[in-house]
């Protein structure tokens, strides 16, 4: 255990804990910490302790997720929450859908729009009130958040696109660019605010059980993500004793509350149910050195599994820069059918698969069984390719997969946004047969 001590009105280091799935702890105060016990008669500072679970309490122990919160007032005291409009925000699924799906980027807002307020859900794997499966949402946000968020129904995996991100939680602030992620815990009370004054980005939210590290196989001890690389915030608040609204999702609704204080107060914290952020620029990404490419499995930043051994509640996979080196090998990712059901998105640059279609900010759904592959003018190219080593830089992809079919909503269907004609991009796919004389 690693106690880290920061005054409370500093926030230049806002992630120095480090290592996935620690127990960790920090203060703000000197002393703030209880020692030797979680909830003790009187807290130091006259702290109140409250414990924030993120698993059941009997799980087996290397799956538990909690947190012990030191904080100046209990969560406890607040007032009825009454209903807010989402917005499009769970939106109604449309029917089942069997087709390949793309979108162009949503754009961003005119007006001042926070991030709460500048959620759209793209699909869901099942209704608002399922313990599992996953959600798949937009952000778009003009204006820092004024008020408080949590999220009673997942944790909430936040994929930057455009524009940073400070996330000021109760456990302390992270600062996140696109090309790192971060993840905040189920019911973890947040604000986003915006350094760049403006933001895009993906969410999968995530119903069933907390995203974790892969295990390795024979790849060792060592490789993908490092738990070392995942950072955790010190701990810091604010004592704001003003009106401040908290906003929470329950069962795909929202609902609002004011409090007469500012919630993030706490001053120190100890456990493992934290928020963290992962820059994917340290994944060691693995691949073939002889010949055909490994299944985009290999690329598995953190997986939610379910009780059946290897199949994951959802997976989040990237597709950083990397080597090519396969000898007689087509490269690009190959036409496949998959039991999953895939969800992707691109940060930045060009996706490997798609000549173009496929913007940064775009999103593209495809169901369990739903052919799909590398679209005709990149087949092409990969057939007719020398195969010199090369790289592919500047672009960062990335797939939420889940075993569970994602419903689009209403709303994304009927969207401008929606490509009309995705199945297009494998039109002219030649017939190359030779015959069999
Ligand atoms: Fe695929």
């Amino acid at each position: 255990m690693n106690v880290q001590t920061r005054p409370g009105d500093t926030g230049l280091d806002f992630a120095t804990q480090s290592g996935f799935g620690n127990e960790f702890a920090t203060e703000a105060l000197p002393g703030a910490l209880p020692v030797g016990r979680n909830s003790p008669q009187k807290v130091p500072y006259g702290l109140y302790a409250e414990q924030l679970s993120g698993t059941a309490f009997t799980v087996p122990r290397q799956e538990a997720r909690r947190s012990w919160l030191y904080r100046i007032r209990p969560s406890a005291g607040h007032g009825r929450f009454r209903p807010l409009d989402a917005g499009m925000l769970c939106g109604k699924l449309a029917p089942p859908n069997p087709n390949r799906l793309r979108w162009n980027p949503l754009p961003m807002p005119e007006a001042p729009v926070d991030f709460v307020a500048g959620l759209v859900t793209i699909g869901a794997t099942a209704p608002a009130e399922a313990i599992s499966g996953v959600t798949i949402h937009v952000y778009r946000a003009t204006a820092s958040m004024q008020r408080v968020f949590m999220d009673a129904d997942g944790e909430l995996l936040i994929v930057p696109q455009q524009g940073r991100l400070l996330l000021a939680t109760e456990c302390g602030r992270l600062l996140v660019a696109p090309g790192e992620i971060a993840v905040i815990p189920c019911g973890m009370k947040f604000r986003v605010e915006l350094p760049d004054g403006t933001a895009r980005g993906y969410i999968a939210e995530n119903h069933g059980a907390p995203l974790r590290l892969p295990d390795l196989g024979p790849i060792g001890a060592n490789g993908l993500a490092n738990p070392r690389d995942f950072l955790a915030p010190v701990a810091w608040y604010e004592e704001r004793d003003e009106p401040t609204e908290l906003v929470q999702k329950f069962q795909g609704t929202l609902w609002f509350t004011i409090l007469d204080h500012s919630p993030l107060d706490v001053v120190a914290w100890h456990g493992n149910n934290v928020p963290y952020k992962y820059d994917t620029a340290r994944f060691n990404a693995m691949g073939t050195v002889s010949f055909d490419h490994p299944d985009p499995s290999i690329f598995t930043v953190l997986t939610s599994p379910t009780t059946a051994p290897g199949l994951a509640n959802m997976d989040f996979v990237i597709f950083p820069p990397r080597w090519m080196v396969a000898e007689d090998t087509f490269r690009p990712p190959w036409f496949h059918r998959n039991v999953m059901n895939e969800c992707m998105g691109l940060v930045q640059g060009v996706y490997d698969g798609k000549a173009d279609g496929f913007l940064p900010g775009g999103i593209s759904l495809h169901p369990r069984m739903s052919a799909h592959g590398p679209d005709a003018p990149t087949t092409a190219r990969a057939i007719a390719a020398e195969l010199a080593p090369h790289k592919i830089e500047g672009t960062l992809a990335f797939m939420f997969e889940t075993s569970q079919v994602i419903r689009p909503t209403q709303y994304a269907m009927e969207c401008p946004e929606l490509q009309a004609s995705y199945d297009a991009c494998w039109d002219g796919l030649p017939k190359s047969f030779t015959g069999a004389g």
